[in-house]
């Protein structure tokens, strides 16, 4: 386990703007750059509302990011942005739109292709392109990290791709942009952030330079995700959600997920089934299964969520469980689509998913994996 003696390398965007009325301080920070030539990747909703950043000169707007891209989608936004050769890419929408941003700012014009740069450390700098990043979901944090996910649809197997040449030199966090975020998207995405928190808090390499940014995301997760279901224009509980995101982003960077988004992966490279749905469905189980080995951390999540504390099993997945299917996602696989034929091949996935299983606070084998699935079932 890591002390607070434990290096850590902790790293952010130059400039964060924060709160309600900031999307269009991302024009004014353009401008005063002298950036004239900007590509901004968006999907078709967000792309349609560009204005409201405030940009000016010659933009190009990318319309088309898919939820989840693949490398499909990925070589579309590269074809444009080496046809865009802008000075200024901007990332506008959610995580697939930012992440698709940040493979833009650093592959476009390069003699490196995504199979280069898959793992850590591969891009090679300096950037040419300045990035900013702009959300308007709050769940993936991806406005604030190094990652860049992408599908492969060969092996349905999500290509993560970290380079601090990824990093935004701006990210506007304006949290009326998610006011338009329907209800089910809200609840899931939500729950994202939350699980990049928790799974941060009880990592194995949890570290207490983050962990503070973990319960704080958690209880802000806690206290306004059912509000914002029920109310998506409730200013303050989407500006705590978006906060939460960013916490969540934090946390990714020197610490990162475990479990938990080890196995929701499979749910969305195997069946489309949404990020954070998939982190849902798979939250309760990861949670109560950890217990034993972290079990004063749970009691500090499910308290920072609002639930019963406890050390029993069966209690924290009961807590964790209704936290979920109270805010009205689904909680069983075989209601999302999920042929039961397939958990043999979905735990083979994830089981392989080194870099994240071997995180968690407690080892999950093959079989221990299986077994959630059949019980999420
Ligand atoms: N880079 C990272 O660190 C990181 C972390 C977590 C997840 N991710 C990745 O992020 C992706 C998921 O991102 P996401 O959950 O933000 O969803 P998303 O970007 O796929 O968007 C989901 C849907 O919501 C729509 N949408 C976005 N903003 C909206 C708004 N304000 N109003 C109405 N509709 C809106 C989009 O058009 C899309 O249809 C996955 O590919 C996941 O792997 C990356
Ligand atoms: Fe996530």
């Amino acid at each position: 386990m890591v002390s607070l003696d434990s290096p850590i390398t902790i790293i952010r965007p130059e400039i964060i703007e924060f709160g309600v009325g900031t999307a269009e301080r991302l024009g004014k920070w353009a401008s005063d750059k002298g950036y004239a030539r900007i590509l901004v990747i968006s999907d078709a909703f967000n792309a349609a509302r560009v204005e409201a950043l405030g940009l000016k000169g010659e933009i190009t707007v990318f319309a088309d990011v898919t939820p989840e891209p693949d490398t499909a989608n990925l070589d579309k936004v590269l074809a444009a942005a080496n046809a865009a050769d802008a000075q200024l890419v901007v990332g506008f929408g959610g995580g697939s739109a930012m992440d698709l941003a940040k493979l833009a700012a650093v592959l476009a014009g390069s003699s490196q292709s995504l199979r280069d740069v898959v793992g850590p450390n591969k891009v090679h700098g300096p950037r040419r392109v300045a990035l900013a990043q702009v959300p308007t979901t709050a769940g993936t944090g991806s406005e604030a990290g190094i990652r860049a996910l992408v599908t492969d649809p060969e092996t349905m197997a999500k290509l993560a791709v970290e380079s601090i040449h990824m990093l935004a030199d701006i990210a506007v966090i304006d949290p009326s942009l998610t006011f338009t975020v329907p209800a089910r998207t809200t609840a899931a995405t939500g729950v994202d952030a939350m699980a990049h928190c928790v799974e941060a808090f009880t990592n194995r390499k949890a570290h207490p330079m983050i962990d503070l940014y973990a319960i704080e995301g958690t209880r802000l997760v806690g206290k306004y995700l059912a509000r914002a279901v029920k109310d998506g224009t409730d200013a303050e509980a989407r500006a705590g959600l978006a906060l939460a995101s960013l916490y969540g982003g934090f946390c990714l960077g020197p610490v990162n997920t475990a479990g938990g988004h080890a196995l929701a992966y499979p749910l969305g490279t195997r069946w489309h089934i949404a990020h954070g749905a998939a982190n849902a469905l798979i939250f309760p189980h990861v949670l109560a299964f950890n217990t034993p080995s972290v079990p004063e951390k749970t009691r500090a999540v499910m308290d920072a969520l609002g639930r019963k504390t406890s050390d029993d099993v069966q209690s924290v997945f009961d807590a964790a469980y209704g936290f979920c299917a109270d805010l009205g996602i689904e909680m069983k696989l075989s209601a999302l689509g999920v042929p039961d034929s397939d958990l043999d091949a979905m735990a083979d996935d994830a089981f392989v998913i080194r870099r994240l299983l071997d995180n968690n606070p407690r080892d999950l084998t093959h079989a221990d994996i299986r077994s959630i699935y059949e019980a999420a079932y």
